[in-house]
């Protein structure tokens, strides 16, 4: 499974949560979009119950972070 930063500024261990639910720290680099689509972050969440990931669909959606998405990020904006 790719990941990167480990502290939720890159996306790269971007999945989409099939089943369950998870609690994920913030903030972090997800789009509302993103959010809305059921995508988390592996690196930032923590399952609150049995939980299936697809690994897959993140990695065929890959999407840059731009810069001020990172800022945002980073700064907690
Ligand atoms: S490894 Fe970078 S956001 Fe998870």
């Amino acid at each position: 499974m790719p990941y990167s930063c480990t502290v939720g500024t890159c996306a790269e261990c971007r999945v989409k949560l099939v089943r369950g639910d998870v609690d994920m720290a913030e903030p972090n680099c997800l789009t509302s979009e993103e959010r809305a689509e059921g995508y988390v972050l592996a690196c930032m969440s923590r399952p609150l119950s049995p939980t299936t990931v697809d690994i897959g669909v993140a990695a065929s959606t890959g999407r840059p972070v731009t810069s001020s998405q990172r800022d945002a990020c980073v700064n907690g904006g």
